[in-house]
């Protein structure tokens, strides 16, 4: 089938290489002409595992091809498919739907023949009902059926998450459309549950997803906090809960908080959609500032292990959001350190491939080191902040040479505590008394 794919970020690139490679053929479009000039010649503009072979071989047959034009990519579509920003508004919370108005507006007069605009970005309840009226009024003879089509990746794994869905959510009363999208994903026939709902449903269960997940990860902290003074052990005690299959085993791990560019903004656009409601949402709205409160909470305890609070070198490993990606946005090693600041002017970070990111976003006032092993000379204190792999297996008799005080402060408990401890390095995770 012939795709568009309006938006090439995160969601819209590994969707459009995915597409592309189960033998669409897919037309990205971007209004970033510094994206698209570096995919035309070959440059990723995001890490993702798995990403670059499959980017490369559906470049070099063909079948994935980037514009900045709209008109190169709509009117030949069956699915166009909307994948741009759904950011928080500054003042209000609410997610800023301008990109995807002005997405509707600019794709909707190159539409030709029926075609299913399919909304992937998250959207509030309704929005299908916008960008429908957005394309009616723009192109009154326009045949289409707008859909909801949420979309569940996660960064970090996009490649290994588009083969491998959990569901297919579909949302539209449209036969038609029903069909065309049957089509499209009839390669995931038997690999997974296919789900149609109202669009009003579909646009719901994103957000809903979203918000359950970032709750779940509040819990297991406010556990973490309750083992760390009660003597239990977060680490067994996830362990424990996980084994019951109504609770699962995953997002029980403890940490300083969730971040990234979708729980932040997706917990408080469902709190502020919901308030449009008359509906109050308790239990986000406290995950919320339990949250933001819990990376300034990290922030003193790291500082809490120097020997003089503002001059004391502090070490960072980690700045994306969470390991297996190069996004720092809203990731909770970035306000950390960004509260560490405000004290100590002596921080050192890295992160294995979120550095120049990082460099975008932060951080005037901190050096970077290429490798953790530079990050941590004459540091005081060790800071954990990523769950990278990497750093599962540090060298400690190296790492020791380097540092000045041997302490690691472990906030994604990713360490080897055995390890650490036998090197001679104080150990502190979350959700374990200190053993020192
Ligand atoms: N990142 C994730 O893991 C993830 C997962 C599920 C859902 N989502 C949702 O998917 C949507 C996209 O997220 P993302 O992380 O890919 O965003 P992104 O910022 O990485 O990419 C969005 C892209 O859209 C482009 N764009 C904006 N307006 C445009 C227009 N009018 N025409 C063409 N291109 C335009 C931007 O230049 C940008 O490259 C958001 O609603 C997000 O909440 C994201």
């Amino acid at each position: 089938m012939k795709i568009a794919i309006i938006g090439t970020g995160y969601v819209g690139l590994p969707t459009g290489v995915g597409l592309a490679e189960l033998g669409n053929e897919v037309v990205c479009v971007d209004k970033s002409e510094d994206k698209i000039n570096a995919l035309n010649s070959g440059k990723l503009t995001i890490y993702e595992d798995g990403l670059a072979e499959l980017f490369a071989k559906n470049v070099q047959n063909g079948r994935i091809k980037f514009t900045t034009q709209m008109k190169d990519a709509v009117p030949q579509a069956d699915v166009v498919m909307i994948a741009v920003g759904t950011p928080p508004h500054p003042f209000t919370k609410e997610a800023d739907m301008q990109y995807i108005h002005a997405a509707a507006y600019e794709l909707a007069e190159y539409l030709s023949g029926y075609t299913v605009v399919a909304t992937k970005s998250t959207v509030p309840v309704g929005t299908g009902d916008d960008v429908e009226a957005i394309i009616a009024k723009t192109n009154p003879t326009a045949d289409f059926d707008v859909i909801s089509l949420p979309e569940f990746l996660r960064e970090g794994f996009a490649i290994h998450d588009f083969f491998n869905p959990d569901r297919i959510v579909i949302g539209t009363n449209s036969d038609k459309a029903r069909n065309v999208m049957k089509k499209l994903y009839q390669p995931f026939e038997n690999k997974t549950k296919f789900l149609f709902v109202k669009r009003r449903s579909s646009e719901t269960i994103k957000y809903a997803s979203n918000a359950f997940l970032a709750m779940k990860i509040h819990y297991i902290n406010e556990m973490a906090n309750f083992c760390e003074k009660s003597g239990a052990d977060i680490r067994e005690v996830a362990q424990g809960m996980g084994l019951d299959s109504r609770i699962g085993n995953k997002f029980l791990n403890p940490g300083p908080g969730y971040g990234g560019s979708c729980f932040p903004k997706d917990t408080n656009a469902m709190a502020q959609m919901a308030k449009k409601y008359g509906v109050h949402l308790n239990l986000i709205e406290t995950t919320i500032a339990k949250n933001d409160q819990r990376k300034a909470e990290m922030a003193e305890r790291i500082l809490s292990h120097l020997s003089d609070r503002k001059n004391g070198r502090v070490a960072v490993l980690g700045l994306a959001f969470k390991g297996g990606t190069d996004d720092c946005r809203e990731s909770p090693a970035m306000d950390i350190v960004r509260d560490m600041l405000k004290v100590n002017r002596n921080i050192c970070v890295y992160d294995p491939k979120a550095l120049e990111n990082a460099r975008k976003l932060l951080i005037e006032n901190v050096d970077y080191a290429s490798n953790p092993y530079e990050a941590c000379k004459d540091a005081e204190v060790i800071a954990v902040l990523t769950e990278w792999e990497d750093f599962k297996n540090l060298d400690f008799v190296k790492l020791k040479r380097e540092v000045l005080n041997p302490c690691i402060v472990d906030l994604r408990n990713i360490i080897n505590q055995k390890q650490a401890e036998e090197n001679g390095f104080e150990y502190y995770c979350i959700g374990q008394i200190a053993q020192n």
